[in-house]
């Protein structure tokens, strides 16, 4: 099965960015983790800090991909338009954000892409992308 991971704007940064928030490993490592405990994904990791990349990239993979996991970090908050973008598309996302959303500023409470997946995990750190994927294999 193939499944693609999109991650948003500074989780290039995963790693080296306030490390208190987002922990010590760079998401490429966490990958690899991914990619033992699930030998038979076929996994499509992208990563942008621009915000119609990551429309071009929900539309290359929304229509023949079996799941999408989606952390659009602080475009969550703000865009619109990614939030149409998963509306539109066919693929399943499942949201998720390594810290607690809800326990931190009041603007990270909102999220335009919660609405529109099929659920959100956060605050679990980078374990939420495993569990993500956990759901779409056992589906
Ligand atoms: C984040 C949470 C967002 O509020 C923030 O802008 C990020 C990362 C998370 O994974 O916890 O960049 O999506």
């Amino acid at each position: 099965m193939k499944i693609a991971i999109i991650n948003g704007p500074n989780l290039n940064l995963l790693g080296k960015r306030e490390t208190d928030i987002y922990g010590n490993m760079p998401f490429e490592k966490y990958l690899d983790e991914l990619k033992t405990t699930f030998p038979r994904v076929d996994f499509h990791y992208y990563q942008s800090n621009v915000e119609g990349e990551l429309i071009n990239e929900l539309q290359r993979v929304g229509y023949e991909f079996d799941g999408i996991v989606l952390n659009a970090a602080g475009y969550t908050h703000t865009s619109v338009a990614i939030g149409d973008a998963i509306a539109a598309i066919k693929t399943l996302v499942v949201e998720v954000h390594i810290s607690n959303v809800h326990s931190r500023e009041d603007f990270r409470k909102l999220s335009h892409v919660s609405g529109k997946s099929a659920g959100s995990i956060f605050g679990l750190g980078l374990k939420g992308y495993e569990l993500a994927v956990r759901w779409f294999v056992d589906k």
